[in-house]
């Protein structure tokens, strides 16, 4: 009787999130009022995760970082699926969306998975949309899917942050150039949570200088209002210091609504910040509206698929096979 009703309840949170899925990939992608409810992998820079992840049906973006480095057992250099300080992987970018792309091409729209591509340095930057350039080329309609382009292009809290790596000016001509119907993702550089120097940072805010920068920026990249009809934008936005920052995010996507269309705003958090306050975010998502916020946040939300099972899968099973044996034995 429990485990009957128990079945139950799967099966019918299973429907749920298999329909609600359908209705946030239509033909302009994320054409949703509520933009809370596209479900996110984070740090997807391994093949077991890639895989995972693909085969999961209730994840619809994946997000990975990208660096130039080298391939396990590999000198060559290129660009990888790493978080730095990591320069090394198992997974090249051109695996990273070749995978992709061969998973999704059979798929109908609403079913295919959305690429988040946070790259950390101008280089790999830059080769990577030489490399997404060169698929569109050859094979433009497998490229019909979410893809963004995601770097910290100005620096932002708190207190002056570590140094920007990536031009911002340059890196939205190179979208232009060669993927303008990509969605550019642009941030800035943070320091919150537990420090290198072992500081710890709880608190800040997204200032009204920092957000007329970047409105500035895209502003001054979109000269004619065609190009800025066009231009998808969304602002990656760091929770723990955005929760704090209503009235300026609200500014912010004001401005950049001005021309833009539909500019939606990211949150997203790092490992080891804290964990958010549920009822601050669910203010700041109601003050800012569903329609523009997406949310990043595997860990505050309680769906980490990469931390809570940083041990492969198949070591449950064994874990508990070997659990079994030993009862076994020593009854
Ligand atoms: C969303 O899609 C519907 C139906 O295709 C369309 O009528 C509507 O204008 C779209 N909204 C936006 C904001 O693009
Ligand atoms: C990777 O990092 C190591 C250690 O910092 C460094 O020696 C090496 O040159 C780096 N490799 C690449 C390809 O950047
Ligand atoms: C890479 O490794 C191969 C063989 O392992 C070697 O012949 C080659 O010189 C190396 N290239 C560089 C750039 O180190
Ligand atoms: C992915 O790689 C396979 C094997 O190398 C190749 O046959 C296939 O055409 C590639 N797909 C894309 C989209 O490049
Ligand atoms: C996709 O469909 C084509 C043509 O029907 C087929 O040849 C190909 O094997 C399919 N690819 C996948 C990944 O299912
Ligand atoms: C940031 O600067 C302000 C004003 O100088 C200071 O009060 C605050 O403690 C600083 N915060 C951090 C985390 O450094
Ligand atoms: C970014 O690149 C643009 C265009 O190449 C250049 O004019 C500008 O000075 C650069 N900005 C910074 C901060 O380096
Ligand atoms: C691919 O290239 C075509 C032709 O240059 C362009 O119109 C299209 O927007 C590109 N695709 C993407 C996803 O940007
Ligand atoms: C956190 O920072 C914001 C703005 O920087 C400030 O208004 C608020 O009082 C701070 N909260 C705490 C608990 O320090
Ligand atoms: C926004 O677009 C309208 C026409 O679509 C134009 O008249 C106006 O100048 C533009 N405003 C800005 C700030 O670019």
């Amino acid at each position: 009787m429990e485990k009957l009703s128990f079945t139950k309840l799967i099966f019918i949170v299973s429907l749920a999130m298999a329909s609600s899925a359908l209705d946030y990939f239509p033909e302009g992608y994320f054409n949703s009022s509520d933009l809370t409810k596209i479900t996110w992998a984070h740090a997807v820079n391994t093949k077991q995760l890639l895989e995972t992840n693909l085969k999961d049906s209730s994840i619809q973006m994946l997000e990975a970082d990208l660096v130039i480095g080298t391939l396990t057992n590999s000198n060559e250099t290129t660009v990888i699926m790493a978080h730095p300080p990591a320069n090394t992987s198992d997974l090249s970018f051109e695996m990273f969306l070749n995978q992709t792309m061969e998973h999704n091409r059979n798929l109908t729209v609403e079913n295919r998975k959305g690429i988040k591509l946070d790259f950390k340095e101008f280089p790999a930057a830059e080769a990577s949309l030489a490399i997404l350039a060169s698929f569109n080329g050859t094979d433009s309609e497998g490229l019909r899917f979410p893809i963004w382009i995601n770097a910290d292009i100005l620096a932002g809290p708190v207190n002056g942050s570590t140094d920007v790596k990536v031009n911002g000016t340059r890196l939205i001509q190179l979208q232009q150039e060669h993927l303008p119907q990509s969605t550019l993702s642009l941030g800035w550089t943070t320091r919150f949570g537990r420090q290198s120097s072992g500081e710890v940072i709880t608190n800040g805010s997204y200032t009204r200088e920092q957000v007329d920068e970047m409105a500035n920026v895209i502003k001054a990249a979109f000269t004619t209002d065609s190009e800025k009809s066009n231009a998808q934008v969304t602002f990656p936005l760091r929770a723990g210091i955005a929760l704090n920052s209503v009235e300026n995010i609200n500014y912010l996507l004001d401005q950049a609504g001005i021309n833009f269309s539909s500019p939606s705003v990211t949150l997203w958090e790092g490992g080891d910040d804290p964990i958010l306050d549920r009822p601050l975010l669910d203010q700041f998502v109601e003050a800012i509206n569903r329609n523009r916020v997406f949310l990043d946040l595997p860990r505050s939300l309680g769906n980490d698929t990469s931390a809570s099972f940083p041990l492969n899968p198949n070591f449950f099973l064994v874990f508990s096979l070997v659990l079994v044996l030993l009862m076994m034995l020593f009854r």
